[in-house]
C-alpha cells in the first residue's frame, strides 16, 4: 500500500491551526511534523493551502427510490460529485420495506454501493414499521453491522410516517443498543390536511408545496420529538431543522440540559421561500422536505451554528432531475407529485466557506460543523473527522483564493439543473485525499471507481457536546 506525503500546508482542525507536513502510510496518518524527510511514493504540494480533514456529509439520499421515481445520482455519480466538493465519506439512508425486517435494505443497500463509490460510506436505516423483527434487528444492526442511528418520519403519512408509539418504542430500543434516532420532525397530519384542502381549491404551483408545510408544523414535531426522547431517557438528532420555530425546541432543550441535537443543510442557509415565486414551473427546483423559509430564518439558523444549537450541515442531497429525464414534471399539474429533493452534495463546503468569508464562522467551527461533530455524532470519530495520527488520511486541501461560479453545466453531480446556478464563491478544494490517495486533482476526479469501502461506525452516545 503506497504512503503519501502532504507537504508545506497549513493544518486547520476544529481546534488548531499550524504549519506541519502530514504523513500517510496504508491509508492512516502516522506522522505529522514539521519538514517531514521520509521517502513517499506520492508527495503532494500544499503550498498557500490550508490542509483540513475531508467533509463528511451525514445526510445524502442516493439511488434513491421515492415519489414514484428515483433520485438522479447513484453511488458512483453521487460520490465522485462528493469528492469534488470535499467530501470524503458519506452516510446515506437504507430503507426498510414494509413486511420485512431490516436486513433486507441492508443487503439492498450495501449492493448498490458496493463497487461503485469512490468515498468511503455508511448507512443509517430508516425504519416504517417497527415489528418485532425490525426491533430485532435494529439491535444486530448496531452490534453487528455498524449501522448505529436510525431515521424516522413523523410526515409522509402512508409512506414513511409512524406514530408516537413507535417513535416512543424505537427511542426506547437505542437506550438498550446504544443506536440514536434521528427524527423528520414535521407534523405530517396537519401537512397532509393543508394539502388536500389546497389542491381543493386548485393551488397545484409547487409554491403550495411551502405553503401547505407551515414552521409550526415543524416546531410542533420538533418539541414533540424531543419530549418523547425525554420520556424515553434517550438522545435525539434532529434532521434538516429549516427555521427558527423548531430551532428554538432544540434550544430550550439544551438550555435544559437534555441531549437534543440538530442539522440544518445549505439550502436553509442560503436559500429561501422566495425561490419559489420564481416563473412558471422552477420553483418545482426548490420543492423539499422541509420546504425553504422566509429569509429571516437563516439569520436564526446562523446563530444556531455560532452557539452550538445546531452541531451538523448535511446536504439531504437528493437531487431529481427538471427534464432529462422529467422527473420533477411528475407534478406540473399537482405539486404534491413533485418529487421532494435538491441536489447539494457537492457544494456543501464550499457554500459554507461563504460563511466563514463572512465572518458568520470561523475556520474551526467551519470543520467542526462539516467534519468533526459528524464524525463524533455518529460514530466515525477518530477514525474520520479529524486529522491526528491514528486518523484515516482524509482531506481537503483547500484554496482559499480559488473562484468558481456554480453551474449545472459544471458541476459533477448527475442532475440538469442547480439550486445556486450563477453564484459566485471564493474559496473550494484543490486537492482532495482519501485513505492517503488523491482522489480530485484540480477539479479532475483522478482515482478508480468503486474505490470506496464501508464503514463500522461505533454505538454509544454522541460526543459532541
Ligand atoms: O425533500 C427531501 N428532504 N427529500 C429527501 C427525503 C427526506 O425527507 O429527507
Ligand atoms: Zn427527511
Ligand atoms: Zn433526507
Amino acid at each position: 500500500m503506497p504512503t503519501t506525503l502532504v507537504k508545506n500546508g497549513t493544518i486547520v482542525t476544529a481546534s488548531d491551526r499550524y504549519e506541519a507536513d502530514v504523513y500517510i502510510d496504508k491509508g492512516v496518518i502516522t506522522l505529522i511534523g514539521k519538514s517531514i524527510t521520509l521517502g513517499a511514493d506520492t508527495v503532494v504540494d500544499a503550498t498557500g493551502l490550508l490542509v483540513m480533514p475531508g467533509g463528511i456529509d451525514v445526510h445524502t439520499h442516493l439511488d434513491m427510490p421515492f415519489g414514484g421515481t428515483c433520485s438522479a445520482d447513484d453511488f458512483e455519480s453521487g460520490t465522485i460529485a462528493a469528492a469534488h466538493g470535499g467530501t470524503t465519506t458519506l452516510i446515506d439512508f437504507a430503507i426498510q420495506d414494509f413486511g420485512q425486517g431490516l436486513f433486507p435494505a441492508y443487503d439492498a443497500w450495501m449492493a448498490r454501493a458496493q463497487g461503485k463509490a469512490v468515498i468511503d460510506y455508511a448507512f443509517h436505516m430508516i425504519v416504517r414499521e417497527l415489528s418485532d423483527q425490525a426491533a430485532h434487528d435494529m439491535d444486530r444492526m448496531v452490534r453487528d453491522e455498524g449501522i448505529t442511528s436510525f431515521k424516522l418520519f413523523m410526515a409522509y403519512p402512508g409512506v414513511f410516517m409512524v406514530d408516537d408509539a413507535t417513535i416512543f418504542k424505537a427511542l426506547r430500543r437505542t437506550r438498550e443498543n446504544g443506536g440514536l434516532i434521528c427524527m423528520h420532525a414535521e407534523n405530517g397530519g396537519v401537512i397532509d390536511t393543508l394539502v388536500q384542502e389546497a389542491l381543493r381549491r386548485g393551488e397545484t404551483a409547487p409554491k403550495y408545496h411551502a405553503l401547505t408545510r407551515p414552521t409550526r408544523a415543524e416546531g410542533e414535531a420538533t418539541g414533540r420529538a424531543i419530549a418523547l426522547a425525554e420520556m424515553a431517557g434517550v438522545p435525539i438528532y434532529i434532521v434538516h431543522l429549516s427555521c427558527a420555530d423548531a430551532l428554538e425546541k432544540v434550544k430550550r432543550a439544551r438550555d435544559m440540559g437534555l441531549p437534543a441535537y440538530a442539522e440544518t443543510c445549505p439550502q436553509y442557509l442560503f436559500l429561501s421561500h422566495d425561490d419559489y415565486e420564481r416563473e412558471g414551473f422552477e420553483g418545482a427546483k426548490y420543492v423539499m422536505s422541509p420546504p425553504l423559509r422566509e429569509r429571516h430564518h437563516q439569520d436564526a439558523l446562523w446563530t444556531g451554528i455560532l452557539k452550538n444549537d445546531l452541531q451538523v450541515v448535511s446536504t439531504d442531497h437528493c437531487p431529481f432531475c427538471m427534464n432529462e429525464p422529467p422527473q420533477k414534471q411528475l407534478g406540473r399539474d399537482d405539486f404534491s407529485k413533485i418529487p421532494n429533493g435538491a441536489p447539494g452534495i457537492e457544494t456543501r463546503l464550499m457554500l459554507l466557506w461563504e460563511g466563514v468569508r463572512a465572518g458568520r464562522v470561523d475556520a474551526h467551527r467551519f470543520v467542526e460543523i462539516v467534519a468533526t461533530n459528524p464524525a463524533k455524532m455518529f460514530g466515525l470519530w477518530p477514525r474520520k473527522g479529524t486529522i491526528a495520527v491514528g486518523s484515516d488520511g482524509d482531506l481537503v486541501l483547500w484554496d482559499p483564493e480559488r473562484e468558481l461560479t456554480i453551474s449545472a453545466k459544471t458541476h459533477h453531480m448527475r442532475v440538469d439543473y442547480n439550486p445556486y446556478e450563477g453564484r459566485v464563491l471564493k474559496g473550494a478544494p484543490a486537492k482532495v485525499l482519501s485513505r492517503g490517495e488523491l482522489i480530485v486533482d484540480e477539479g479532475t476526479f483522478v482515482a478508480r471507481r468503486g474505490r470506496g469501502e464501508y464503514v463500522r461506525r461505533l454505538a454509544g452516545p454522541p460526543l459532541v457536546p
